[in-house]
């Protein structure tokens, strides 16, 4: 099975196949991850985005990464919580498994993931962890070409929670 990672960065620095975006339904930009991906990667995304019609909550879509040193950006929506009984673990569940499934159609070798949703649509970090990385681990069996997948993480204390959530 592919390798799981945690690394300290800014995601818009790492030269993967696919870093993944933790969008919003508009695909347009916004603040967070998605505005530090959208100013590295240049307007050629946004216009890139555009024509797709925005994505729903849970899923994913793919495109090219222009000016990132990633080939591909895949921006899936998470869920905002609203104190967990709205469905947010299943739909955190599936941009994660949806994201690898896009990676894999792409033959990518490597993705990194943010911490999607644990920023401006407030999931309790801990929580978000473990549906990450169980919903990564469910999927990597059906994703041949992915060798590595990274959780990225902004700051020490989301490392920390990953590492934790990895060695259990
Ligand atoms: N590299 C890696 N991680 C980052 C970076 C970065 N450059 N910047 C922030 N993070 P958020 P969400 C971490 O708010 O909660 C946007 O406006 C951050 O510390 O970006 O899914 C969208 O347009 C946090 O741990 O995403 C949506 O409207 C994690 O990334 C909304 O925010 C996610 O924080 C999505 O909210």
């Amino acid at each position: 099975m592919a390798h799981l990672d945690v690394v300290v960065a800014d995601i818009t620095t790492l030269a993967v196949d696919a870093i993944v975006n933790a969008a919003n339904n508009s695909l347009l930009g916004g603040g967070g991850v998605d505005g530090a991906i959208h100013r590295a990667a240049g307007p050629e995304l946004l216009e890139a985005c555009r024509p797709l019609g925005g994505c729903d909550t849970g899923k994913a879509k793919i495109t090219p990464g222009f000016n990132l040193p990633a080939r591909y950006v895949i921006h899936t929506v998470g869920p905002v919580w609203q104190g967990g009984d709205d469905g947010e673990p299943q739909l955190l569940a599936s941009c994660y498994r949806e994201s690898l499934l896009l990676a894999e159609a792409h033959a990518c070798a490597s993705v990194a993931f943010p911490a999607i949703s644990c920023g401006v649509y407030g999931y309790p970090l801990e929580a978000a962890v473990a549906v990450a990385v169980a919903s990564v681990r469910e999927q990597l069996p059906q994703c041949l070409s992915i060798e590595r997948v990274s959780f990225v993480c902004f700051d020490e204390k989301v490392a920390r929670c990953y590492e934790a959530a990895l060695g259990a």
